[in-house]
């Protein structure tokens, strides 16, 4: 298959200051704010690996302003110095402290800059000129001689560090972006029915307009909805009442589109039938009219068999986001029989983002799916159809390169 952007094939990249954009968006517990799982940063070795002979820069992001997993990349750092990279942190973007610890990189060694959506700018979404006008960009594009993006994770993301480089330095795809987009589109190459997609997690706001483009795309056959999306949907139904929507962030626009989802694609979107709630510090399975306002941390087992019956006989699965909330081990049943289920599903199985794969990977289940993706909103909006913002830019760049 011939990819439509360049690679590590078609440069030079032998005692060259690169700067490499990567997704190392973890899993981070709540409360003690450690990584969980390191999963996306050991799907990143392989194109460090090969720019062992580069001077090397890392940029990433983790979290969200406001979140409870928007932390330093301190961690990461270490993370890699235990996979066996000679990485160092600096706690600065791209201001003095920054530009200093570059200057110094030296062949072999890695460089990994702080979270760059400590940046305001960063947060910006527009086409790639326009975030090409950030400082992130203007300060730092001249201290290096290429740029690789093997942010897979974030692909669907306009932002500065992403896109806004590519319009002014030589700019390729890393070995991870180049495996993801290989295999997706293998993956959704097939004709074969029924196509299920078990949709779950939180990022509600986003995760309901994505699910509108897809479903327009006719290729789902039943959506298996869960998290705090399921949640949405079940308020959104009237099945649940409005005081679940406190967990979910933009309800307001979400619960309209949600609406209209359903009376659009009422024999496609299936919902949670049951719950498990958190009684006394419990976890308490229970009809929607008996859950008395206590929280609502997962799928029920009716849901969990429900699920598991329609996922092993499909011919496609992809399944994005947990069904509950896993952080807490009674929570991680329904998510756990979700994905055992897929690992049962003898069809093309293909689990994306980045707490789902975590998860798949931890619980044992990763060597039975056809694929674990790093993406999460990244693989959903592949399957939409519309070209990934930073395969675009990408695209630009080596039209650009000759
Ligand atoms: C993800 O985890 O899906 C990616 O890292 C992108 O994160 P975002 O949805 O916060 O942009």
């Amino acid at each position: 298959m011939k990819l439509p952007f360049k690679t590590l094939d078609d440069v030079e990249t032998k005692g060259k200051r690169v700067l490499v954009r990567v997704d190392i968006n973890c899993s981070v517990d709540p409360d003690t704010k450690k990584i969980t799982n390191d999963s996306r940063i050991d799907a990143i070795v392989p194109t460090l690996k090969e720019l062992s002979k580069s001077k090397v820069v890392l940029m990433a992001h983790q979290g969200r302003p406001g979140s409870n997993d928007f932390i330093s990349l301190e961690q990461h750092t270490e993370i890699l110095r235990g996979l066996g990279f000679n990485a160092a942190f600096v706690d600065d973007i791209f201001g003095d402290k920054a530009k200093a610890a570059i200057e110094k990189v030296q062949v072999g060694e890695i460089l990994v800059l702080q979270n760059v959506r400590m940046f305001e700018g960063e947060m910006k979404k527009a086409p790639p000129d326009e975030v090409a006008k950030e400082a992130i960009v203007q300060e730092l594009y001249p201290l290096f001689d290429l740029y690789v993006n093997d942010a897979f994770g974030a692909a669907h993301r306009s932002q500065a560090s992403l896109v806004g480089f590519t319009t002014v330095l030589p700019s390729v795809a890393g070995r991870l972006v180049e495996k993801e987009i290989r295999i997706l589109t293998e993956a959704t190459a097939t004709e074969k029915h029924p196509w299920i997609l078990v949709f779950g997690g939180a990022k509600v706001a986003d995760k309901v307009k994505t699910l509108g483009k897809l479903l327009a795309t006719g290729r789902v056959d039943k959506a298996l909805l869960g998290g705090l999306l399921g949640q949405l949907f079940l308020i959104a139904k009237g099945l649940i009442p409005i005081e679940y929507s406190t967990p979910i962030k933009g309800f307001k626009s979400a619960v309209e589109t949600a609406k209209q989802l359903l009376e659009k694609y009422p024999d496609i979107l299936i919902l949670p039938e049951d719950a498990a709630v958190e009684r006394g510090g419990k976890r308490v399975e229970c009809a929607f009219n008996e859950m008395n306002g206590d929280p609502f941390l997962d799928i029920g087992p009716i849901t969990a068999s429900e699920y598991t019956r329609m996922i092993i006989g499909a011919a496609v699965v992809f399944g994005n986001g947990p069904q509950g909330y896993f952080e807490k081990k009674p929570f991680a049943k329904g998510t756990i029989s979700i994905l055992s289920a897929i690992a049962e599903c003898e069809g093309v199985t293909v689990v994306g983002g980045g707490h789902l794969s975590a998860m798949a990977i931890n619980e044992g289940f990763a060597d039975r799916i056809s694929h674990i993706s790093t993406g999460g909103g990244a693989t959903i909006n592949f399957l939409t159809g519309k070209k990934l913002d930073l395969v675009v830019a990408l695209e630009e760049a080596a039209r650009r390169m000759g």
